[in-house]
């Protein structure tokens, strides 16, 4: 057995509040109800022998080998199965018991090959365990090598290969499909001897598995492997962290030898994830060693320059210098920077003190501002916090769960895993969304409604379903009466229930049939709980923060907000984009979501760094832009963002800056905007450092170290080596000591230290003297803001038409296999599901354009045009189209426009007129991109692969 399993008890942990005392091997135990005898023999150091139970799945009672005696019953009832009772006398050990388990261990043997000492699984094997345990020391039937399994092994998976003839048939790997991720992607065919695990395909990757690795971690045996394990062996050490891709933030066991990852294995105590995982974070983590990171620093003088590879000493000395010239000759504000949502709070938190008090002004954005500003705003004015109000098991207590504009099935994997066990259970599902998303119509869940609005109608379509609920007497009135302000809400009854917000006004923006409408907002409306997740599809648009405020109008008015079940929660995008926004990434706010003007917060913060800070709010990016290409920004450190490929406009964005002078990029590789860049830092991967992340949940987890950083410096330590040679030193030696002033300066984090992480794994803010053990629920007596206040939400068609020359709208979103830009994913064997972005098209645009699914199409806006394939698909409505952005060659946001959020200037990608025709080979503006970039063809030509 290797050094760093985690403990399993075999059948699921139970929660009641009524416990059972019951007598195990003469010791009195005491758990909750509901607790298997197996588990609490477990959980009270007593191993009973298993094969067929894990605890991450239901009981099955199918092996026999967990035999007991319970005084006064007959029989031997199998543990797993049977619950614990009060007053029962249980015994696990006893000849009897013994002789049994030997003869199930021996018919398991007996057809099992014997090739232990070179088995994969040598000594991480629970049938190798268990004939250990009940000593089976010969095999009467004996092993003839004659197996009756002699399928080839199916290594068509990139991350794990299926050995079907170790296969004992205990269908844990069956019941993990089902039950953890909900894709029923494995059965048992056949029955006896002959019965074998399948997937209804030819092979794993040809079939319907999403390569969860749920299968992988339920099986005892070598069947179901990790390739890296296969190749380089049992895992000798463990760290625990957090995974580095989504908002979702699953807490990882990095299995290591030395400083090498052998298999990032999810922790079963992370409060997220629960043991469960998704392809990204399980597997997807070879990019951190790639060929193509770059570690050593580089600078060149002009854009046009080969790189030069330099010391750290040098690289920063370089920008240093250039960024004080920049001051000294175009003013104080004429340089900034970007944090990001990929890197930890407490590089985040650095970046933005070393622009406000190293660069003196508050030039300072983030990422988080194409994607998640208008949650901030939006939720701050009705509830007065910029966060999402639940914890995430909170769904399992939801009975109606209104899904808009998110696609948590390939964006948020592990949440969508929790929610669809919640529909499976019952709950009912309403899906807002353009395109027939996997949730409303997949493997043992259909949504009740489907609204497939057109983009852009957001807010006529949470008006319409607010019209209903005021309308019709389904207005929760003494919950609002009790928590709420009241004379916003009767100016608010007013507004939605005028007729031009009914769902039948609405229906010629929205194009959902307004009886549908009515249906959704009564189902939601009478609910005992019901919860709104959204994703992108609500914030990247013009009306972003009004579409927001929407949402929280219709959670309080049906009294939804404060307790379990209910709640309007973000689904994050970006792993730590949640924690860039609490850190003060914002150009108008500090730490804790506090204005830059207000006085007594300013001199707080003055007087724990020793400088004088601007009141001024500073530039957002696109402002930075703007006034690079006016003449008037040109010094930038952008950290962990790539703004050249992932913000819109991207003629926009190259032109801002090549207009600059010193761009300083930190990063783990040469990416879109580096080839604007002056210097580049090299950044260090989630693997290399100390930090937090803050997940979706407002869940502040523990990054750990796991090897150490490939270029020398972790980015914190990069950050501070800057600040010291702008003159404004930050002596901090361990980002703990940046967390304590986090904590010190925000009064949400100040009950966080590493100290109680590390006791408690992990604290979701407000964490402090009211909350010492933080807050999973918000809003549960009162609203951060005392009384909720429902906003006024006008419904402003975007200025993005469509017309003759541009007659479709096209939108975009994520795919489970790749990440982002792509950055890491594309960097990985995740191509081997999705190696380019695709264009969605409805049957009947791609019928009227002669297009058929593969055909190389030529997609055009009014800001540009780019080239990809199509794939003709039902999921789409007609005059909608479809693509993500994960690959730099297809370069999507080219055609994106310049539009935004009226209040945060999030950009609208979620809107974009354009037209589609079939064409030939790839646009000019590919060719000239592919022409300049070596290494996106080199990526090309030669797969990523895992490991170096
Ligand atoms: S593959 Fe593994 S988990 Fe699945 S039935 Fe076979 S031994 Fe059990
Ligand atoms: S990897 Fe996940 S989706 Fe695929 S078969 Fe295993 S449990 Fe099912
Ligand atoms: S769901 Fe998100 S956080 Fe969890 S493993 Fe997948 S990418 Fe990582
Ligand atoms: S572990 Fe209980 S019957 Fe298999």
């Amino acid at each position: 057995m290797t050094l760093v399993k985690e403990l399993d008890l075999g059948t699921p942990l139970r929660k009641s509040s009524t416990m059972v005392s019951l007598t195990i091997d003469g010791t009195k135990v005491t758990v909750p109800k509901g607790t298997s005898i197996m588990a609490a023999a477990r959980q009270h150091g007593s191993q009973i022998p298993k094969l067929c139970a894990t605890d991450s799945v239901e009981a099955f009672g199918s092996c026999r080998l967990c035999l007991i005696e319970i005084e006064g019953r007959r029989g031997t009832p199998a543990s797993c199965t049977t619950l614990a009772e009060e007053g029962l006398v249980v015994h696990t050990q006893s000849p009897r018991l013994a002789s049994l388990r030997k003869g199930v261990m021996e018919l398991y043997i007996s057809d099992h090959p014997l090739d232990c000492l070179t088995c994969s699984a040598n000594g991480d094997c629970e049938l190798q365990d268990m004939a250990g345990a009940v000593g089976l020391r010969d095999v009467r039937y004996g092993y003839d090598g004659e197996k009756h399994r002699t399928e080839a092994k199916d290594e068509s998976n990139p991350y794990f290969t299926f050995d079907s003839s170790k296969c004992i048939v205990c269908s844990r790997c069956v019941r993990a499909c089902e039950e953890v991720q909900g894709t029923f992607a494995l059965t048992i065919l056949g029955r006896g001897l002959a019965s074998k695990v399948a997937t209804g395909t030819a092979d794993f990757l040809s079939s319907e598995c999403v390569s969860c690795g749920a299968c992988v971690q339920a099986c005892p045996t070598a069947t179901l492997n990790e390739k890296t394990v296969i190749e380089q062996g049992t895992p000798t050490g463990v760290t625990n962290t957090t995974c580095a891709y989504c908002g979702v933030g699953c807490g990882f066991r990095a299995e290591t030898q030395g400083d090498k990852v052998v298999r990032m294995v999810p922790w079963k105590d992370g409060k997220a994830n629960e043991g469960h995982s998704c392809v990204k974070g399980r597997f997807a983590w070879g990019y951190a060693t790639h060929k193509d990171r770059i570690t050593k620093p580089m600078i060149r003088a002009k854009i046009t320059d080969p790189w030069r590879e330099v010391s750290w000493e040098e690289a920063i000395a370089y920008a240093a210098s250039e960024f004080k010239r920049l001051q000294a000759t175009y003013g104080r504000d004429a340089v900034g920077g970007i944090t990001s949502s990929r890197c930890t709070n407490e590089e985040t938190f650095l970046v933005q003190k070393l622009v406000r008090a190293g660069f003196g002004n508050n030039n300072v954005d983030t990422c988080a501002r194409v994607c998640h500003s208008p949650t901030g705003y939006g939720l701050g004015k009705t509830f007065g916090t910029s966060a999402g109000t639940q914890d995430f098991k909170s769904v399992a207590q939801a009975d109606v769960i209104l899904l808009i504009g998110a696609n948590p099935t390939d964006a948020h994997p592990v949440f969508a895993s929790r929610m669809k066990k919640r529909l499976r259970e019952g709950a009912k599902l309403i899906v807002a969304d353009p395109r027939k998303i996997e949730l409303v119509r997949s493997a043992h869940v259909q949504a009740s409604h489907h609204l497939a609005l057109r983009p852009g109608a957001n807010v006529a379509l949470i008006n319409a379903l607010a019209h209903v609920v005021v309308t019709e007497g389904l207005v929760k009135e003494d919950y609002v009466r009790e928590r709420c302000d009241l004379d916003a809400f009767e100016a608010w009854a007013r507004f939605i229930a005028d007729e031009r917000n009914s769902p039948e006004s609405m229906e010629l923006s929205t194009g959902v049939p307004a009886a549908d409408v009515r249906a959704a907002a009564r189902l939601y409306a009478s609910a005992n709980n019901a919860a709104i997740y959204y994703g992108l599809g609500v914030t990247e648009h013009s009306q972003g923060s009004t579409m927001v405020m929407g949402m929280a109008n219709l959670a309080m008015a049906t009294g939804n907000i404060g307790r379990d079940g209910v709640g309007v929660n973000p689904l994050r995008g970006q792993n730590n984009v949640q924690g860039s926004c609490d850190m003060g990434s914002f150009p108008h706010e500090y730490s804790g979501y506090r204005h830059v003007s207000d006085d007594a917060t300013r001199e707080m913060f003055e007087h724990m760094w020793g400088v004088a800070l601007s009141k001024e709010p500073g530039l957002r990016i696109p402002n930075m832009l703007d006034e690079a290409v006016g003449g008037g920004f040109k010094g930038l450190y952008v950290q962990g963002e790539d703004i050249a490929q992932s913000d819109p406009d991207t003629q926009h964005v190259v032109h801002g800056l090549e207009a600059m002078e010193c761009v300083v990029v930190h990063d783990l590789f040469l990416n879109e905007t580096a080839k604007y860049a002056h210097v580049f830092f090299p950044g260090s991967s989630f693997l290399e450092k100390d930090g937090t992340f803050t997940n979706a949940e407002r869940r502040i987890s523990r990054v750990r170290k796991v090897m150490p950083p490939l270029a020398g410096y972790a980015d914190w330590e990069a950050t501070i080596k800057f600040a010291e040679a702008l003159g404004y030193p930050m002596p901090y030696s361990h980002p703990s000591e940046i967390m304590d002033e986090i904590a010190r300066l925000t009064p949400t984090f100040s009950g966080v230290s590493y100290e109680k992480l590390d006791q408690v794994g992990s604290l979701q803010w407000p964490c402090n003297a009211n909350a010492p053990e933080g807050t999973p629920v918000m809003h549960v007596d009162r609203f951060v803001r005392g009384k909720g206040k429902f906003m006024l939400t006008e419904f402003i068609p975007t200025e993005e038409r469509t017309g003759p020359r541009f007659p479709l709208l096209l939108t975009t979103g994520r795919i489970l296999s790749q990440y982002n830009v792509g950055a890491q994913t594309a960097r990985t064997p995740n191509n081997a599901w999705h190696n380019e972005d695709v264009l969605e098209v409805h049957p009947f645009d791609a019928e009227n354009r002669g297009i058929k699914t593969g055909d190389r199409v030529l997609l055009q806006s009014r800001s540009g045009e780019t080239s990809l394939r199509a794939v003709v698909s039902e999921r789409m409505q007609p005059g909608v189209v479809y693509t993500t952005f994960h690959h730099a060659r297809t370069g999507a946001n080219v055609v994106t426009t310049d539009y935004s959020d009226w209040a945060t200037n999030c950009p609208e990608y979620k809107v974009t007129a354009v037209q589609v025709s079939r064409t030939v080979g790839i646009t000019e503006w590919q060719q000239e991109e592919l022409k300049r970039d070596e290494f996106l063809r080199r990526i090309e030509r030669e797969p990523a692969h895992v490991g170096h």
